[in-house]
C-alpha cells in the first residue's frame, strides 16, 4: 500500500507514521528524517539542506526528488511505503504521480492530519528539535500555507484525501486512521 501523510508541522505525521508502518509492515519514508540523517552524515545533500532546516524553509524540489527516487529504488519499497512529509509542493506531487504511474503502483490514500494551530505550537515547543524555535516554527507554518496546503485540493480532486482529526491521544488518532483505512481496503498488512 502507498500512503501519503499530509499535515502541518507538529500534526503528528512522524508519531502516527511509526505506528502505521508497524501495523502495515511497510517502510517509512520521512524526507525530514532523511535530510537530518544526511546532515549528521555530512553528505553534500546534508550540507545543502542545513540552512533550509534551520530556517524552516523547504529544501528545493529537485534535491528532495533525487533523495526520494533513490530511496524508492530499494527492494523494500516494492511492497509499498508510507510517505511522511513528502510531497510538500505541487511539483513534488506531480513528479511522484508520474514516477508511481510509470512503475504501475499509484497512491491509494492521502491522510491529512488536522490539529488547531495553538496546539501545534505547544507540541513543537515542548519537543525542542533544532528547528522547533519560535521563529522556525512560524516559517514552517508559512511554508505549509503557501506551498503545501494546495495539495489538499490536488489530492481531493483525485478522490484520495481522508481528513483525520489529529487531536486527542496518539492512540485515539491512530484508531481514527485505522478506521479511515478500512474504507480504502483491507486494514491489515497488504502487499503491492
Ligand atoms: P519535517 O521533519 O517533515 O517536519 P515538519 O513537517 O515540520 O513536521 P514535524 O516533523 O515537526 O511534525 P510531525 O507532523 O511529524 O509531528 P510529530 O509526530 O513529530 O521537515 C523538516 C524540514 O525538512 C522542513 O522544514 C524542510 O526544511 C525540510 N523538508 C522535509 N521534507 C521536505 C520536502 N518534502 N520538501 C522540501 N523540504 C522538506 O509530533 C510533534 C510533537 O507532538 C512530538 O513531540 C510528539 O510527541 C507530539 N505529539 C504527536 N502526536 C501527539 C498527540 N496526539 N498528543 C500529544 N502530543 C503529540
Ligand atoms: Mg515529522
Amino acid at each position: 500500500m502507498r500512503i501519503v501523510f499530509l499535515g502541518q508541522p507538529g500534526s503528528g505525521k512522524g508519531t502516527q507514521s511509526e505506528r502505521l508502518v508497524r501495523y502495515l509492515n511497510i517502510p517509512h519514508l520521512s524526507t525530514g528524517d532523511m535530510l537530518r540523517q544526511a546532515q549528521t552524515d555530512g553528505t553534500p545533500v546534508g550540507e545543502l539542506a542545513a540552512k533550509y532546516l534551520t530556517s524552516g524553509r523547504l529544501v528545493p524540489d529537485n534535491v528532495i526528488l533525487d533523495v526520494v527516487k533513490e530511496r524508492l529504488e530499494h527492494d523494500d519499497c516494492r511492497r509499498g511505503c508510507l510517505f511522511d512529509g513528502f510531497p510538500r509542493t505541487v511539483p513534488q506531487a506531480k513528479a511522484l504521480d508520474a514516477y508511481l504511474q510509470s512503475h504501475d503502483c499509484p497512491l491509494q490514500v492521502v491522510l491529512q492530519l488536522h490539529v488547531p494551530e495553538d496546539l501545534l505550537v505547544q507540541r513543537l515547543l515542548g519537543r525542542g528539535r533544532d528547528d522547533d524555535t519560535s521563529e522556525a516554527i512560524h516559517e514552517r507554518f508559512r511554508q505549509y500555507e503557501a506551498l503545501t496546503k494546495p495539495l489538499v485540493d490536488y489530492y481531493g480532486r483525485q478522490g484520495l484525501l481522508k481528513r483525520i482529526d489529529g487531536t486527542g491521544t496518539p492512540k485515539e488518532v491512530f484508531d481514527r486512521i485505522k478506521e479511515a483505512l478500512a474504507s480504502v481496503g483491507p486494514a491489515g498488512p497488504i502487499s503491492a
